[in-house]
């Protein structure tokens, strides 16, 4: 046990805004600062540090806590573990008690900490071999040397060398005290059928992995001749500590300088990151091969949001991954391109034109990637029109990704330049690729938006519904899409019915509405009866305002003058609507629960602290829920 006393020396050492500013880009906010949370994904930050109380808290997804707390989410650590390492940091003497800690997780704990040992073992193993070995010195260190690398720079990246032989590491590693079992669950020892076991890596040049804060969690190897006829690369598979998925080879060694220059740079292989860090270009990470995951992208993103790919120059290559890019794009990163002479990785061009003229040309070569992409893909259609249509489509499906309507208005402009169309068909065509992605969208944002509501308490009593044009609103939703298709198996109608239920919202202020909801609520079972039902009704009044819902075609809905959303009626919209309508009452009733409180706060016996907190997150709440009603507007 660490004394309570050296825990709260420590924290007062502890500077919280680095100790989370080595793993979330921060922005100041008055008094705060703001980042986006890395531990949930989100697209506004809702995560906030407070450097006065050494605190940080997502009020997204509810995680706060001290500097030590941080550490042990992020990197998955006991309590003590977590002190230690930030004591080490902020060199604070940790005094330790008697008594322990009876962590049920001590288990997993216990095998995380075995797993780590055996990585670190063999990393060191790999080194040894590589500078103490003839074979490694005379093959390997050899093979460095003539790609180029410095002495300096394979002690940075801690390179190495695995020898030809079955069960180098296997033997010592197990004469050094490491169990085969361990050895076999760190992923660099396999089992044939008999059950003998074997190195994974042999005869190989060997890379680190590492997490992003520098841990070593697995290997890459690279074999050393053009003849053997293995794969050109072996690496770890997916461990306790090793997820590939989550993570981007080089982002410890590039993480300063990724925040830094607030821009990234993402190449394909291991020996790109090395030779341009070598080069002195620093804010470079490689997805290793294979196609970005939304991981990796999260990953990225909390570091910066300016992401420029560097791709090889093979032109089937970048076709085959510019769909990847798109998830990129959706989440809000800045995406620009450098492409590649033909036949050159960003190593080998590198080490031609030296790092100084590598630099400029990177410079000067990068571009929009849309741009890109359009140039690409018009290439080869000019003379047929109905491929170029196609091409066309493809590329508007990237910029329907991008979020803000600024800068997809001014993509678009530029791009009716480069397809040499009229701006006005584009944005047309444009509008309707962002209108389904954005109900998509919205759909998450609206259950997302609802557990959150949910999780603190607010619930959504029967008085939201209550103004008028609300409940026109919503009517007319019912009458014109109720029988569409809203989400997997649920119609509109399933859907409203769905929330009005869950929220205990089954009266209305209005006659007219409770009288057609007499029609579709029978005996507390909700059919919708269909258009016609209403149309044809025998009470006057609800038939002329069937037949005057449905003639009424385009029209400013009511409901939402008060914020100028103005909302077309148009086939592909309704589902924006639905999500609309109830965003609006969910910020109707947040609003009265901010007045609820302001009044609280004039009570002198009032917890002020507490209020003050919560009507914190009831404004961030209703920001949050004003941003995307905002973002909603269509301006094309
Ligand atoms: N890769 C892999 N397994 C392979 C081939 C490639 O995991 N059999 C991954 C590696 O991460 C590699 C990246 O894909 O770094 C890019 O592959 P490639 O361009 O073929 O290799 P380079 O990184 O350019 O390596 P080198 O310069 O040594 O040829
Ligand atoms: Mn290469």
């Amino acid at each position: 046990m660490i004394s309570p006393g050296s825990i709260d020396l420590l924290l007062n050492a502890a500077v919280v805004e680095d100790v989370v500013g080595d793993y979330v880009t921060l922005r100041r906010s008055g008094s705060r600062f703001k980042g986006l949370c890395p531990f949930h994904d989100e697209k506004t930050p809702s995560f906030t540090v407070t450097p006065t109380l050494g605190i940080y808290k997502c009020f997204g997804c509810q995680k706060g806590g001290n500097s030590i707390h941080f550490l042990m989410e992020m990197e998955n650590l006991s309590f003590a573990e977590a002190a230690r390492q930030l004591a080490r940091r902020y060199g604070v003497e940790l005094e330790e008690t008697g008594g322990q800690e009876t962590d049920e997780y001590k288990e997993n704990q216990k095998l995380r900490e075995s797993l780590q040992a055996v990585l670190d073992y063999a990393a060191g193993f790999f080194s040894t071999q590589l500078h103490d070995t003839e074979n490694g010195r005379n093959i390997a260190l050899a093979y460095f040397k003539e790609r180029g690398f410095t002495t300096d720079t394979i002690h940075k990246w801690g390179l190495g060398y695995s020898p030809d032989d079955w069960e180098a590491l296997t033997k010592q590693a197990q004469k050094d005290g490491y169990s085969l079992d361990y050895l076999e669950q760190a992923g660099l020892v396999k089992k044939r059928e008999n059950g003998s076991p074997f190195d994974l890596f042999r005869n190989r040049v060997m890379f680190r992995l590492q997490s992003v804060s520098g841990k070593i969690i697995g290997f890459a190897g690279r074999k050393m001749s053009s003849t053997d006829p293995s794969p050109k690369y072996v690496n770890s598979p997916e461990t306790e500590l090793y997820k590939k998925s989550d993570n981007l080879f080089g982002i410890f060694q590039a993480k300063q300088a990724i925040k830094k220059s607030d821009k990234v740079y993402l190449t394909e292989g291991y020996t790109d990151v090395i030779t341009l860090h070598q080069a002195g270009i620093e804010n470079v990470v490689a997805s290793s091969g294979t196609a970005l995951t939304p991981g990796q992208i999260k990953l990225l993103r909390r570091f910066s949001p300016n992401v420029t790919v560097l791709y090889d120059g093979d032109l089937a290559g970048i076709k085959a991954s510019l769909r990847g890019i798109n998830l990129l794009l959706a989440e809000d990163l800045n995406v620009r391109v450098v492409s590649l002479p033909e036949g050159e990785d960003p190593d080998s061009l590198c080490a031609k034109m030296g790092g100084e003229a590598f630099k400029t040309f990177l410079q000067e070569k990068e571009e929009n990637f849309i741009l890109f992409k359009a140039k690409l893909l018009l290439k080869d259609v000019e003379n047929d029109p109905l491929k170029k249509s196609d091409a066309v489509r493809d590329i508007l499906d990237s910029v329907a990704e991008i979020r803000d309507p600024l800068k997809r208005t001014a993509l678009n402009r530029q791009l009716a330049g480069v397809c040499d169309m009229e701006e006005a068909l584009l944005s047309a065509e444009l509008s309707k690729l962002v209108r389904k992605k954005t109900a998509d969208v919205e759909q998450q944002t609206y259950t997302e938006l609802k557990q959150i509501t949910e999780a603190a308490g607010i619930e959504m009593p029967r008085e939201t519904l209550t103004d008028e044009p609300q409940e026109n609103a919503f009517l007319r939703l019912l009458m014109l899409h109720a029988d569409k298709p809203f989400k997997e198996e649920l119609t509109v109608f399933d859907f409203i019915m769905q929330e009005l239920h869950n929220n205990d919202l089954l009266t209305f202020s209005i006659p007219f509405t409770q009288k057609v909801m007499n029609e579709i609520i029978r005996d507390d079972i909700a059919t919708w009866p269909g258009q016609q039902h209403f149309v044809n009704h025998s009470d006057a009044e609800i038939a002329s305002w069937a037949a005057s819902v449905l003639s009424s075609g385009l029209e400013l809905s009511k409901a939402f003058e008060d914020v100028h959303i103005y909302v077309l009626h148009e086939e592909d919209n309704y589902k924006h609507e639905v999500i609309s309508l109830f965003l609006h009452l969910r910020r109707k009733k947040l609003d009265m629960i901010i007045r609820e409180n302001m009044e609280k706060l004039k009570n002198p016996e009032a917890e002020t602290v507490d209020i003050l907190e919560y009507l914190e997150y009831l404004s961030f709440m209703r920001l949050k829920i004003a941003n995307e009603l905002g973002g909603a507007v269509f301006t094309m």
